[in-house]
């Protein structure tokens, strides 16, 4: 190799790191530009696919869904063909921007709701979804706020509804599967599957003592 080629490597990994530990140390939301050209491109669709999430879990059609965090919609996309015309898709994200572009590309879907919400507060009844998904976001959410958000996932799921959480190794605020693992044991749910892929992940869980289809 040359050095020149050793020299940017070098630097591509060591400003990774940097993004890295300052995502660690301070979560906080992807800015929208920075989804739209990190996480919105063909290299992410091909090695690290939206269908992540519903390789781990399929949706039957017509189930009811929330999305937490859904960014620019690719994942969205992904869920509302999985529940199809007689099921729904409702997605949340905090940033505005996020929420513009999501519902641009979901425009013509009539099973998708896209609005600005928090996860923290789902803006959602009791007991009404079968699935709640969330990719790449409970990492964003401040430590002491993520069990906050699955208490508020396990109230809107109906009894025996999923909640699944998608994870990339690439993205700054990066869960490992064993920190997934704990924060929903803690939030009272049981781990049913969890799907590993290349530096990828997504764990699939029913809250404890909930009836299960
Ligand atoms: C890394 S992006 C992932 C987007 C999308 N899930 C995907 O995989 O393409 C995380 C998204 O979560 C959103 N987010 C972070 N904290 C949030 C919160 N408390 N409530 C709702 N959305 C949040 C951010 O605004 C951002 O759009």
């Amino acid at each position: 190799m040359e050095l020149w080629m050793g020299g940017v490597l070098l630097v591509c990994m060591a400003a990774f790191l940097a993004l890295r530990w300052d995502g660690q140390r301070r979560p906080r939301p992807m800015a929208v530009w920075m989804e739209s050209v990190f996480l919105d491109n063909p290299f992410r669709r091909a090695v690290f696919p939206p269908s992540l999430v519903t390789r781990a879990w399929m949706p039957p059609p017509g189930a009811r869904l929330g999305e937490l965090g859904a960014g620019t919609g690719m994942v969205t996309a992904v869920l509302a063909r999985a529940v199809g015309p007689t099921g729904h898709v409702w997605a949340i994200d905090r940033q505005r921007g996020a929420v513009a572009r999501a519902r641009r590309r979901m425009a013509g879907w009539p099973g998708c709701t896209v609005a600005v919400a928090d996860a923290r507060h789902l803006p959602w009844p009791d007991g009404q979804l079968d699935g709640v998904v969330t990719v790449a976001m409970l990492g964003e959410v401040p430590e002491p706020d993520r069990l906050t958000v699955l208490a508020e996932c396990r109230r809107v799921l109906k009894p025996g509804g999923r909640v699944v959480l998608g994870e990339y190794g690439p993205d700054p605020h990066y869960l490992t599967p064993g920190a997934l693992a704990s924060l929903v044991n803690q939030a009272g749910f049981q781990v049913v599957h969890q799907h590993r892929g290349w530096w990828q992940h997504a764990l699939v869980a029913v809250a404890e003592g909930s009836k299960g289809p």
